[in-house]
């Protein structure tokens, strides 16, 4: 049994990730995006270089959004509400959604890509842990924490 045919695709679909991936980087410029953020009735605005994902953006401007998971669309907790410019749900964020959330243009703030200019209100996270609980798309087994101010 050989292992080369495999060995070889592996190579070749590395080489070709890396291609894309160096290629988004340095070719596609998405120029500045503004970003307005509604939460707890108050509107906030800051201006990003687009290309990177709305969670590191919102952390990078003092957002607090939960995330167990770094980012990496494993968890479902970094859900906000993208009325505006988030472009159609993921396969990856599906998963996540209830319908009713899929109709609230809720989305998992990792796995939008800031390509424009994007509005979008950040949940009451006891609502989103009722309706995960709800739907049984909690999972106990990963870690959680709310802040309450
Ligand atoms: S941070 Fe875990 S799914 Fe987005």
């Amino acid at each position: 049994m050989s292992f080369l045919p495999v060995l070889v695709m592996g190579i070749i679909l590395f080489v070709i990730t890396v291609l894309l991936s160096v290629a988004d980087k340095l070719l596609v410029s998405y120029g500045t995006c503004r970003i307005t953020v509604e939460q707890d009735g108050e509107e906030k605005n800051f201006d990003v270089e687009g290309g990177a994902n709305l969670l590191s953006y919102l952390i990078d401007n003092g957002i607090e959004i939960s995330s167990s998971c770094g980012g990496k669309g494993s968890c479902g907790y970094c859900k906000v509400q993208v009325p505006e410019g988030g472009g159609p749900i993921l396969p990856t964020e599906e998963i996540f959604m209830s319908r009713q959330e899929k109709l609230r243009n809720m989305r998992l703030a990792c796995q939008v890509k800031v390509k424009n200019d994007l509005k979008i209100t950040i949940p009451n996270y006891l609502e989103v842990v009722s309706e995960m609980a709800a739907a049984d798309k909690f999972d106990t087994s990963k870690r959680w924490f709310v802040r309450i101010y």
